[in-house]
């Protein structure tokens, strides 16, 4: 059995996340994870709040609460947009867990014995006027690349270049808004990345089987050469720099860096996980205990890979353990609200609670995937939102299944209808079906979710062509064994129709399944023929006809969201 591991990049804790932040990491490895447990693999799926480190700091202090409580808080708001989005996590854990504080512990011990680590000094942004240091967000300034006023001491999200606080131009403090900073020397422990190139740069060339984005992106890192950087900060809120079990003597008042411990907590969740499931984590993460034949694959938006080509890997490799590192990597560009920003502070965009709040889960879920920010970046428009919607959930799914179920169930006595045998239209139709699944499965598996998500609507449409050609309902005046045959033949493309939206829009497949009488073991992804699989639904079995799939978005919505959510022009 196919064993695999899969994690998206762990949402900040700092607010429930917008639509983008979801089409770019949780929803393509949620459809990955529902497409590889319908093929049988044997799927872990882990993710997690990533809670450190100065987002998570900044936004308390916004919230006006403590940063322990504001986590708690936030970590139940992101668990419960996660449940209401049908996000399949096998585990959402929490990167402050003493599982990960632990594991970051043993990470920068092992790093420290192989040399990797060492204490150097160096000038940090220091705040008069707030008397402390301002590491990396709470820092603002001018971008010295793209001079964007806006840039935070970490990134610049404007141009996405990593920043260093230093870096930044007129540089002020993020808490007091005081320009009144200087440089201060303060001690840190450097990770020395520049002594792994080599190593890394081979890992990353040997791995065959990344999408190109992440791995151009790898590459561009390595050319420009690995720098040794800083995994501790003037920080009080994170994981402790300890020595031995005790503070580390020049850190009582440091903690490690966020991006240090927070890809840990891939596998401080999986501990999590293992410890409140009686699971064993290792055969998921020791290439001596197992994992070497797990298929690890990693979700996350493009600014993110950096940290996992290399800053991670260094992590992993660097501990002369024999760690699991991340075999298929798929990367996305970012999704746009009306071609700019997300920002909750400016009223733009719609965030993951809200949009529950105005459509059902499936239909976000459809939308965001079948226009995933794969190849460029992809702007969200309520207009386009309600055009794809509209055509490909109410017309093409919706009205096929709706039309077909009805008319058995009026003709029929709602059951499967028995007799006729299939002519010249039906071994048609079951050639493109095949055609169709084939290259379906191959978009799944290449992670390409454009691809995948038309082909599953090209599937969907074979459905109505038939039954335009078929045309039942005038048979079955003159021949009503043809007619049984062809409503049969029809209620088997729509029970597939189904199985393979499940990865894509769960609740209204499950719906539908539901409905046709199919139990859960026969909802697995098709592996037959189309001739076998088009003729699978027992005959005089019972079947009710679903409620409405999808009720069309109005243009009276789309103004009234509109209008809520910032998308006419300011
Ligand atoms: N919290 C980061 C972000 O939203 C992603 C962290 S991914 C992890 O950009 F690997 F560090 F966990
Ligand atoms: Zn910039």
């Amino acid at each position: 059995m196919n064993r695999i591991l899969i994690t998206s990049a762990l949402p900040y804790i700092n607010g429930v996340k917008h639509l983008g932040n979801l089409a770019g990491s949780m929803l393509p490895a949620d459809i990955y994870a529902r497409f590889e447990r319908l093929r049988g693999s044997e799927v872990l799926y882990i993710c997690a709040t990533d809670e450190h480190g100065t987002p998570a700091e900044l936004a308390a202090e916004a919230a006006g609460q403590d940063v322990k409580t504001y986590c708690d808080e936030q970590h139940e708001l992101q668990r419960a947009a996660g449940e209401g989005f049908s996000l399949s996590y096998d585990w959402f854990g929490r990167s402050s867990s003493i599982q990960n504080h632990q594991l970051t512990q043993h990470f920068a011990q092992k790093l420290e014995a192989e040399g990797l680590i060492e204490e150097r000094t160096s000038r940090q942004v220091y705040s008069i006027d707030d008397k402390r240091f301002l590491p990396d967000r709470y820092v603002q300034g001018t971008c010295p690349h793209c001079d964007s006023a806006k840039a935070r001491g970490d990134q610049c999200d404007d141009c996405g270049r990593l920043l260093d606080p230093t870096d930044l131009i007129d540089p002020y403090s993020a808490l007091s808004g005081s320009k009144n900073v200087e440089l201060r020397d303060t001690t840190h422990l450097f990770l020395k990345q520049a002594a792994m190139q080599d190593t890394i740069r081979n890992w990353v060339e040997a791995s065959v089987d990344w999408p190109s984005l992440a791995k151009s992106i790898a590459l561009k890192w390595l050319d420009e050469g690995l720098q040794d950087r800083a995994i501790t900060r003037d920080l009080s809120w994170g994981v402790p720099v300890l020595k031995d079990g005790k503070p580390r003597p020049g850190f009582e008042d440091k903690v490690f860096y966020v991006w240090f411990d927070a890809p840990i907590e891939y596998i401080g969740a999986t501990i999590e996980w293992a410890e409140a499931n009686g699971k064993t984590w290792e055969d998921w993460w020791r290439t001596d205990k197992g994992a070497d034949d797990v298929t690890y694959v990693q979700f996350m938006g493009k600014d993110n890979v950096a940290f996992h080509t290399v800053s991670f890997p260094i992590t992993l490799l660097g501990s002369a353990e024999p760690w699991k590192t991340v075999d298929r990597l798929k990367a996305f560009n970012w999704v746009t609200w009306y071609g700019g920003k997300f920002s909750t502070s400016q009223n733009r965009g719609i965030f993951m609670d809200q949009a529950l709040k105005i459509a059902p889960s499936d239909m976000w879920r459809w939308y965001l995937m079948a226009n995933a920010p794969e190849s460029s970046d992809a702007a969200f428009t309520l207009e386009q939102f309600q055009a794809v919607v509209n055509s490909d959930l109410a017309n093409v799914l919706g009205n096929f299944v709706n039309r077909i179920t009805k008319f058995a169930n009026a003709k029929f006595d709602g059951q499967i209808p028995d007799g006729g045998t299939i002519g010249e239209l039906e071994q048609k139709l079951f050639a493109e079906f095949d055609a169709q699944i084939t290259a379906l499965s191959a978009h799944h598996q290449a992670m390409d979710y454009r691809k995948a998500a038309a082909a599953t609507r090209a599937i969907w449409a074979l459905g109505n062509e038939y039954l335009a050609e078929a045309a039942p309902w005038t048979v079955i005046k003159t021949d009503p064994d043809k007619a049984a045959m062809i409503v049969r033949t029809a209620l088997n493309m729509v029970v597939m129709s189904a199985i393979v939206a499940q990865v894509f829009i769960p609740d209204a497949a499950t719906r539908v399944l539901d409905a046709m009488g199919v139990p859960k073991e026969n909802r697995n992804w098709p592996n037959q023929a189309g001739s076998v699989l088009l003729d699978k639904l027992p005959r005089r079995s019972q079947f009710t006809v679903p409620e409405l799939l999808f009720a069309k978005i109005e243009d009276e919505q789309v103004a009234e969201w509109s209008q809520r959510f910032g998308a006419s022009p300011t």
